[in-house]
């Protein structure tokens, strides 16, 4: 048995949580291996819409066993948020979600900080989620951090240890704070406890070996990757295949398919660059049609056309095999459909992603024509209109990937396999 690793090839948002709850059934394990709460995960089914932060997106699929593993920052706040809300659904997660020991804590005096040094950025800020994702990391890498195995031990020493480093930090900035959030980190904890707290790479290298089918669900997109995203416009954490190696505990040689997800155009929300931007009614159109707000601050979703530079370059990094489409019928009305297909960096053409993504960067399109049907009540891809059958092979020969699922609509029945 292989571990598949399902990714955002974009800049997050791509529908992850959508497709991991449609792909679940063929699995028995489920994890979120980076990331925290800055992830904002929407699954759809019978009229009811729902959104992860923490927790993983196969937990609406009975009997599975979801895994939040030592890549992840917990907020322990958000976490018992999200537990409350899904108990009032009649969902009791204590059996079948499990924690790693490893994975570390959001402390509130994080998300201070988050906001502090955003606040200190003023226009240089990144758009960061502010849920303190980038201190909570800041941390882990400077062996400060507190983590979920530290609750077994000498957890309120380190919390004040920590707490009285990042007052100490605080003082730097002039951004007035309080501690009013401290009460509810501490309900949090004592929700964390009543889950069972594990190593997950032993259990999950355990299960591989039993013969049990796992899926690894990742958080944001490839371009917000720390390494290889547009930096310093990026997530603290590797978003990329290999973020689940170091963020699960597994050999690279367990990864079987990689799935890579992207919107059939592109969306981005906070700061940074974005070469296929539009600032015009086409890119309010996409934002209408396709509701581009964040599923976790409600800001509005920068929109654009899809970049397949910037899409091979994802491609290269994670060695992907399977490709999702998702968002399709947010095009139906379309006439034409832009796709930039090379890059002009001072005149000249390049196909490569370059170091420096600023506004010297102009993107090259190629036009292809809309299909301009209602895409959101097709079930079988018989029924595709030409043109998006068109569209998908021209991908597929750009990219040289298979395009093995397109969907067309929030809902997990609105999806097509190919
Ligand atoms: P994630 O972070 O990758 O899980 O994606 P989000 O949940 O943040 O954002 C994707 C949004 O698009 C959510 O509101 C989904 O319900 C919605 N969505 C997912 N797939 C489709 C699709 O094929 N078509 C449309 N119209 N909406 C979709
Ligand atoms: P999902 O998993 C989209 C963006 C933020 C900001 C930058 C840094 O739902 O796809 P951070 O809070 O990590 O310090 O923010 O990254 N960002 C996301 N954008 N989807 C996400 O997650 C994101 N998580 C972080 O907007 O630009
Ligand atoms: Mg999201």
């Amino acid at each position: 048995m292989k571990i598949d690793v399902l990714l955002g090839l974009q800049w997050g948002d791509e529908g992850k949580g959508k497709v991991v709850d449609v792909l679940t059934p063929r699995y028995d394990i489920i994890t979120r291996f980076q990331g925290g709460p800055n992830a904002g995960h929407t699954l759809e089914f019978n009229n009811h819409k729902h959104i992860l932060h923490n927790i993983p997106s196969g937990i609406f699929r009975e009997d599975k066993l979801n895994m939040i593993t030592n890549g992840v920052v917990l907020d322990p706040i958000v976490f018992k948020r999200e537990i409350d809300s899904l108990e009032t659904m009649g969902i009791d997660l204590t059996k079948n979600l499990w924690i790693s020991k490893r994975a570390h804590l959001i402390l509130p005096t994080h998300r201070i900080l988050d906001a502090a040094s955003e606040a200190a950025k003023g226009k240089s800020k990144i758009g960061s989620t502010l849920k303190g994702i980038g201190p909570t990391y800041m941390d882990k890498a400077g062996r400060n951090g507190l983590r979920v195995g530290d609750l077994d031990l000498d957890f309120m020493e380190k919390y004040e240890a920590l707490k009285a480093k990042h007052k100490q930090l605080l003082k730097q900035f002039d951004y007035a704070y309080n501690l009013d959030e401290e009460e509810r980190f501490f309900d949090g904890i004592e929700i964390i406890r009543k889950f069972r707290r594990v190593d997950t790479e032993y259990e999950i290298n355990h299960f591989l070996e039993a013969g049990k089918s796992i899926l690894a669900e990742g958080a944001q997109g490839t371009l917000l990757d720390i390494d290889f995203g547009s930096y310093p416009f990026v997530t603290s954490s590797n978003t990329i295949c290999a973020g689940a190696c170091t963020g699960m505990g597994i050999a690279p040689t367990t990864i079987g398919e990689v799935y890579g997800i992207f919107k059939a155009y592109c969306t981005r929300v906070g700061g940074g660059p974005f070469p296929s931007e539009l600032l015009d009614e086409d890119g309010e159109k996409l934002r209408e049609i396709g509701k581009e707000f964040g599923s976790t601050t409600g800001r509005p979703r920068r929109c654009g056309w899809l970049d397949l530079v910037a899409l091979k370059y994802s491609l290269m990094l994670n060695g992907v095999t399977q490709l999702i489409m998702t968002k399709t019928d947010v095009l139906d009305t379309f006439e034409t459909i832009k796709v930039v297909t090379a890059y002009s960096v001072n005149d000249a053409l390049t196909d490569r992603l370059p170091y420096d993504l600023s506004d010297n960067v102009k993107p090259v399109y190629t036009e292809v024509p809309g299909w301009q049907t209602d895409l959101t009540g097709v079930r079988e891809k018989e029924h595709f209109p030409k043109e998006l059958n068109d569209y998908i092979r021209f991908l597929e020969k750009e990219l040289q990937v298979p395009v093995k699922y397109v969907s067309v609509g929030p809902d997990r029945e609105q999806i097509i396999e190919m």
